[in-house]
């Protein structure tokens, strides 16, 4: 890997081709003989490996340490300690979204590794790929100090763009099996997108087609993945999904990923960037969170606006971010060749 290659960029956007060979979802993807089968039926997969095992566990840790590195009391090694007195802010559902969480050195190595990137690459069918700056997620055992994780099935695709646009992803880096805490998903809802929000259109206020009754009518059900650490857990956008809590001892560690092809507006991201804030999980950078945590509704008494451990970004992995992208009143083609 080479050096850090945060460098400073110009001011203005180039214009971006736009792919067209990218996994459709309409019925013409061919057989790939792969968990991209299972994709295009199900609306998600379970890539095995896509970070190997010993690299997992490093990650595992690091993103132990970094809540024991506030200082406030939390051992990993005690669970008495899972409490919101002595961790930094996580919200109810295990997303710590603030103190530049999201651009620590290990989840920059995650988003980076050839396994995670190379999944995405396959279904957009480009190396130009954004990375979302998205959260990561600690789904603790021992939850009796900590707020509910009620049930928030959703999807994350505005339903006025039908089709497939975004694939989401989470590296897991605990052992999870299916009474674990994680990722649950509509297996095959992706399908049944459009019409649910075709037949939801008319309805008021209050609709009569409750989401989960419609799916569950459509004959489909709530699937919870099992993945073991290194595994990357992918889905359509449009698949509902949400997460749950263990109802085991063990504690569920997730990074997530998200890709998408480079697009316009790369400014924003490279504000975010550069202020070491986070974005949703859709890559784009429209809109971005801060780093200021609020705890019982007041500012959080700890603050921490850059990562613990800075990022040292080889040139691959700057590429994600969108800045070498954003050239100088240059109208630029993507020469995919070239990168
Ligand atoms: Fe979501």
């Amino acid at each position: 890997m080479s050096s850090t290659t945060v460098t400073t960029a110009p001011a203005s956007t180039v214009n971006l081709s736009v792919e067209s060979r990218k996994m459709t979802f309409d019925g013409t993807d061919p057989v790939y003989g792969d968990w991209r089968d299972d994709l295009v039926r199900d609306g998600y997969a379970v890539i095995k490996g896509a970070v190997p095992r010993e690299r997992a566990d490093q990650y595992a840790d690091k993103m132990f340490a970094l809540l024991e590195s506030f200082g406030l009391g939390y051992d990993r090694h005690d669970p008495s300690t899972v409490h919101p007195d002595k961790l930094p802010v996580v919200n109810e559902k295990g997303m710590l979204l603030n103190y530049a969480a999201a651009h620590e050195d290990f989840v920059w190595a995650v988003r980076g590794e050839p396994g995670v990137y190379g999944a995405f690459e396959k279904v957009y069918d480009t190396k130009n790929l954004l990375v979302s700056f998205d959260a990561i997620n600690y789904g603790f055992a021992n939850r009796e100090h900590l707020p509910e994780n009620r049930p928030w099935p959703h999807q994350d695709q505005d339903p006025a763009k039908p089709g497939f646009r975004c694939l989401q992803g989470l590296v897991n880096l605990q052992p999870n099996g299916p009474d674990d805490g994680g990722l649950i998903v509509c297996k095959g809802g992706h399908r049944l997108s459009e019409q649910f929000h075709c037949d939801m259109a008319d309805e008021e206020a209050h609709p009569g087609l409750d989401a989960g009754v419609y799916l569950a009518d459509a004959g489909l059900e709530w699937v919870k993945p099992s993945a073991d650490p290194g595994d990357l857990i992918v889905w359509d956008s449009r698949t509902p999904h949400y997460n749950v809590p263990t109802k085991t001892q063990q504690d569920r560690l997730a990074i997530y990923t998200c890709y998408m092809p480079v697009a316009r507006d790369l400014l924003r991201k490279k504000d975010a960037y550069e202020r070491r804030v986070g974005t949703t999980h859709w890559p784009n950078a429209r809109h971005t969170g801060w780093n200021e945590a609020k705890r019982d509704g007041k500012p959080d008494h700890v603050v921490r606006t850059r990562p613990l451990n800075d990022a040292v970004l080889s040139e691959r992995v700057f590429k994600l971010t969108g800045i070498p992208y954003i050239k100088d009143d240059v109208q630029v083609p993507v020469d995919i060749a070239g990168m």
